[in-house]
């Protein structure tokens, strides 16, 4: 680890602004623009140009082998969601390192993989989970500790232990919303956290950034929102997971004439984007769209008792 003193052109004056702003660690400072260090360490331009490239040369930030790429993606984790085949479509489970997307009408499904992905976390890793804990970040008031419990002692873990893995927070608005991504982040780096669920991640910019008008807007915020959820998810090796409503299409006459709030914004920043929908009783199709790697496959799987299974 290299501390941020030992950067070019970093006093302790400005390791300290650094610091005080959130920049604890020179991986942290590589991954930011020039315009977000300005903004909360106050620092000028040239300050922050030189501090950034410095902080890339000293983490390595340049070009590598593809071999060395695909030994990192080897090492990456991965979460099961409970279902084997509904795992298979996205690659193996919810995946570090990156941004796993659930979307899809009330009643599909989306919290309730959420829930269960927070037990699987805590599972050892042959069982399909990464020995860690989970943060929900819950912005509908859907979390049910009780549903947590029974999903728990399905898999065979001690009811109050998977309660106790899970650190919950209720969202009031996007800016809070924000900043608990923020805090997070410090949980992580002390607590061994490997999952971050947001549930939902656009409600609260819906609600708020209503109209027209304020589209702009909210689409500029949800991407500052998910650009720190990308952040959290490679610097901690953790797998962060969001649920997303869709909204209908007036103008779409053939097909489905739903899609996922947030459009691109959302979209491209995505490792996995699935989408969920009801079926027979309690029986759900998810569907892979849009993946960097992966064939656009289909799984159904059945929400019950015990939780998401085949
Ligand atoms: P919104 O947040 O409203 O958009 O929906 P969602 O996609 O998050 O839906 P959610 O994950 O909450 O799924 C709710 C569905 O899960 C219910 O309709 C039930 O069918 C099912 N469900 C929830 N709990 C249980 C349970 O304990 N047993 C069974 N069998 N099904 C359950
Ligand atoms: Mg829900």
């Amino acid at each position: 680890m290299v501390e941020l003193e030992e950067l070019e052109g970093v006093g302790p004056a400005i390791a300290e602004k650094l610091r005080e702003a959130g920049y604890d660690s020179v991986e942290s400072i590589a991954v930011t623009t020039t315009g977000e260090l300005i903004d909360a360490a106050e620092v000028g331009m040239r300050v922050a140009v030189n501090v950034i490239n410095a902080a890339r040369e000293a983490s390595h930030m340049g070009y590598e082998r593809a071999t060395e790429v695909l030994e990192r993606r080897k090492r990456l984790g991965h979460i099961t969601t409970g279902s084997p085949a509904l795992d298979k479509i996205i690659g193996g489970g919810a995946e570090t390192q990156g941004i796993t997307e659930m979307y899809g009408e009330f009643g599909s499904g989306k919290s309730q993989v959420a829930h269960q992905l927070c037990v699987s976390v805590q599972l050892p890793l042959e069982q399909g989970g990464l020995d860690g804990k989970a943060i929900y970040i819950d912005t509908e008031n859907t979390f049910r500790p009780e549903r947590i419990t029974q999903m728990a002692r399905a898999v065979g873990l001690d009811p109050e232990r998977a309660l106790e893995g899970i650190y919950v927070a209720r969202a009031h608005t996007t800016d809070h919303q924000m900043l608990l991504a923020e805090k997070a982040a410090e949980i992580a780096k002390n607590d061994g956290v490997r999952l971050v669920v947001v549930d939902s991640v656009t409600s609260l910019f819906r609600v708020e950034y209503c109209g027209r008008g304020a589209l702009a807007e909210r689409q500029q915020k949800l991407g500052r929102h998910i650009a720190a959820l990308h952040k959290l998810a490679e610097l901690n090796d953790l797998a962060v997971f969001v649920t997303n409503q869709v909204q209908s299409r007036p103008d779409v006459f053939f097909g489905d004439p739903t899609r996922p709030v947030g459009g691109h914004v959302l979209g491209h920043a995505m490792t996995a984007r699935v989408y969920l929908r009801k079926s027979k009783a309690n029986t759900r199709t998810a569907h892979l769209v849009d993946h960097p790697g992966l064939p656009p496959e289909k799984a159904t799987f059945q929400i019950v008792e015990a939780g998401i299974r085949d």
